[in-house]
């Protein structure tokens, strides 16, 4: 039994099958299992996810990328599970909703009614692994039933929950033909936590239209919890915390002598170009991929950057590949990036260099400090952890961030050169004054404090603001 348990969709590892036909366990992808692998390193407790493959149901176990006291707790889910729940509810519905709308929300019933059984699985399973009176902390879109859920088992339970994607706007939440039921299933939390005091704000005003909860109106807190709900005798209280890094643990790779070795290799193997352009996602239309393209190709082809002395790197994890919108985001992806390199690369010299792979943690250092402008493009994103691991890796206050309006980051990285990532002729010019101005005393002023603010606000603060708000 565990007194602390962070309950996510994933665990922070996923089983695959190696090319020996081995399985083994390899670091889940995306910014959820980046901030909170170090958060409940330094804790004793338990994690309660799905091992990220059909049928597995391993006992649970120990694992060092983790720390010795935490235990993983698999949750098991079929095929049809993934293809309803996960594919279809969280990432068909809730993630294009959540996020402006980018891609069309499929509101299907069949996917939800199984949505449902999930989350009630994820909240069975909680229940027998938390203690008397532990705390639980339920992270993200996918798993918003499990509070309400979680409460009518285990009324004992203090139970945060934390949304790492946007809360959207009222308008647009309403369309979600059970936008009850979810905002009913927070209000079984203690706490809510949102990115932004917006999100926040957004959320306390639909607990009282739709469920009627009797609200304040003040002002939402930054870093603490200030707005109450009260509902059915009981309080939930909602705040905004903005997550971040290890910062320290990126400026401690960016100042290892391997690590800058490393990134002076790469720019070799790059062929020593003036500028190196870097963007680093998961292969998501939220975040603007082919914005950056775009704006890239525009620039070469009105002779305002040189195909021959500039290149953009960008890395793509594989993400959620069964989902159309997905498929079709890497086809779009990749046909411009064939049409940009078809247009300006010479022989053996491509102007994009584009790898569909996850990378590991020393190399991606490596890529932050050899890269002289990180483009972070997002037409919509809850954080962006990469604008603040660019930033933190950078021990010179080299480099430059172009960074979008439309990421939570962008209310933190004030100082970052703010883009309207559907403004392509803004984007265009963000790029090319920063590629004029690599190495200037102004860019090394911003980064400076672009650095500062990453170094002070950390991922260990986040956890403590949180888990502080949350008693
Ligand atoms: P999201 O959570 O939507 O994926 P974030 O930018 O918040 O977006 O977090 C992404 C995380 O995944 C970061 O920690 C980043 O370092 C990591 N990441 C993204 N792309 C890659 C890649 N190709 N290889 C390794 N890590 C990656
Ligand atoms: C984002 C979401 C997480 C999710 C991650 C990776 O960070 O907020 O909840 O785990 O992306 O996506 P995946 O679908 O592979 O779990």
């Amino acid at each position: 039994m565990a007194e602390f348990v962070v309950v996510a969709n994933r665990l922070p590892v996923d089983l695959v099958t190696g090319e020996d036909g081995e399985q083994h366990w390899q670091a889940a992808p995306g910014g959820l299992v980046s901030a909170l692998a170090p958060t409940l390193a330094a804790r004793t407790g338990a994690w309660v996810g799905w091992p990220g493959v059909p049928d597995a149901a391993p006992e649970p176990f120990g694992d060092d990328t983790i720390g010795p006291d935490v235990t993983l707790h698999p949750v098991p889910l079929d095929a049809d599970e993934i293809a309803a729940h996960y594919e279809g509810a969280a990432n068909a519905t809730l993630w294009p909703l959540y996020h402006d709308l980018i891609a069309t929300p499929v509101y299907d019933r069949s996917w939800w009614s199984v949505h449902r059984t999930v989350n009630e699985r994820f909240a069975a399973a909680t229940a027998d692994v938390a203690d008397e009176g532990a705390t639980v902390w339920v992270q993200d879109y996918q798993l918003q039933l499990v509070p309400r859920m979680l409460r009518e088992r285990r009324p004992d339970l203090r139970i945060g929950f934390f949304l790492h994607i946007p809360f959207p706007p009222v308008e647009l939440f309403q369309q979600l033909p059970w936008r009850s039921e979810v905002v009913d299933g927070l209000l079984g939390a203690d706490l809510v936590g949102f990115h932004t005091p917006g999100g926040a704000a957004n959320f306390r005003w639909l607990a009282q239209r739709l469920c009627g909860a009797e609200v304040d109106d003040g002002p939402i807190g930054l870093r603490t919890a200030g707005g109450e709900i009260r509902l059915g005798g009981r309080t939930t209280r909602v705040g905004a915390f903005p997550i971040s890094i290890d910062s320290a643990a990126f400026a401690r790779r960016g100042e290892d002598p391997s690590t800058a070795d490393r990134a002076r290799a790469l720019r070799a193997e790059l062929g020593d170009p003036a500028t190196v352009l870097l963007g680093v996602d998961r292969l998501d239309y939220t975040k603007g991929i082919g914005v950056r393209l775009e704006a890239f190709s525009e620039l070469l082809d009105t002779g305002r950057l040189d195909p021959a002395t500039t290149v953009l790197v960008q890395v793509a994890t594989p993400s959620r590949e069964r989902v159309d919108a997905y498929r079709r985001t890497r086809e779009e992806v990749e046909r411009t990036v064939g049409r940009i390199n078809g247009e300006h690369a010479g022989i053996g010299r491509p102007v994009v260099h584009y790898v569909h792979r996850s990378l590991p943690p020393d190399e991606l250092a490596a890529l932050y400090l050899a890269a002289d402008v990180a483009l972070v493009t997002p037409l919509r994103d809850g954080m962006n952890l990469v604008a603040k691991e660019y930033v933190a890796t950078r021990p010179d206050d080299g480099g430059d961030l172009v960074l979008s309006e439309f990421t939570g980051a962008a209310e933190e990285l004030t100082e970052a050169r703010l883009v309207n990532p559907h403004d392509l002729d803004g984007v265009a010019a963000a790029i090319a004054d920063a590629a004029a101005e690599v190495g200037s005393d102004a860019s090394r002023r911003r980064m400076s404090a672009l650095g500062a603010q990453v170094a002070e606000h950390d991922v260990a603060r986040w956890a403590e603001a949180f888990l502080g708000a949350l008693g």
